[in-house]
C-alpha cells in the first residue's frame, strides 16, 4: 500500500510536465492565429528550424496549465514540491525538451508531426527531470526504479493520450 501511495507521489510530482506537454494540443487550436515560435526561419540546412508545430501560443498555454496544475497540486499535497520553483522548473524543463526534440527531428530531415519514437514521448520528461535536478538535486526518491517506472508509464500515457485525443478529433494523427 505504501509502495502504490509512493508511485502515485511521483505521479502526481511529474504532473505539471505531463500538464505542460499536453495543454498545447488542447488550447493552440482555440487561437485564429498562431506564431511559429521559429518564426518560420531556416536552419543552415536548409530545413525550419523547428516548424510550424512548435508555436508561442502553445508555450504559453503550457507555461500556464503547468504552472496551475502546480499550484494546485503542491497546495493539496504539502511538501511535495522544495518550493515553488520546483514544479515552475518542470514545466519550463519539459517546453524546452519539446522544443529541443522539434529541433533535432527537423535535424533529421523529419517533417513537422512525423514521428520520432522515444523521442516525442520521452524528451520532454527526460529534460523536466535533468533542467530541475540539476538546479535543485534529485528528488529523495530518485534512483534507477523510479526513473524507469516514470520513462514507461509516461512512454505509454503518452502513446494512449495520444490516441484519445485522435478519436477526440483534437489531433489528426494517432501518434
Ligand atoms: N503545439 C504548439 N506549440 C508547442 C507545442 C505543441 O502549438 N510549443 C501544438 C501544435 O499544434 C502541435 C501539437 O501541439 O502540432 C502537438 O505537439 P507535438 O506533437 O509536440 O508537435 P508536432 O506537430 O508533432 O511537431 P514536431 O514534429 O515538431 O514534434
Ligand atoms: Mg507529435
Amino acid at each position: 500500500m505504501k509502495d502504490l501511495l509512493d508511485l502515485l507521489m511521483i505521479i502526481a510530482y511529474i504532473f505539471p510536465a505531463y500538464a505542460t506537454n499536453g495543454a498545447p494540443v488542447l488550447f493552440a487550436r482555440l487561437f485564429t492565429k498562431l506564431h511559429p515560435l521559429d518564426c518560420g526561419a531556416l536552419f543552415t540546412d536548409g530545413r525550419r528550424i523547428l516548424g510550424d508545430g512548435k508555436t508561442l501560443e502553445g508555450l504559453l498555454s503550457g507555461l500556464v496549465a503547468g504552472t496551475l496544475s502546480g499550484v494546485i497540486i503542491s497546495s493539496l499535497l504539502k511538501g511535495l514540491y522544495r518550493s515553488q520553483v520546483e514544479f515552475m522548473l518542470l514545466s519550463l524543463g519539459a517546453i524546452m525538451g519539446d522544443v529541443l526534440g522539434s529541433f533535432i527531428k527537423r535535424r533529421l530531415g523529419l517533417m513537422r508531426g512525423r514521428p520520432a519514437p522515444p523521442l516525442d514521448q520521452l524528451g520532454f520528461l527526460v529534460f523536466s527531470l535533468i533542467i530541475t535536478w540539476t538546479i535543485m538535486g534529485p528528488q529523495s526518491w530518485a534512483n534507477f526504479s523510479t526513473v524507469i517506472f516514470l520513462l514507461l508509464l509516461t512512454f505509454f500515457l503518452h502513446i494512449g493520450t495520444n490516441m484519445a485525443a485522435y478519436l477526440l478529433g483534437l489531433k489528426d494523427r494517432w501518434y
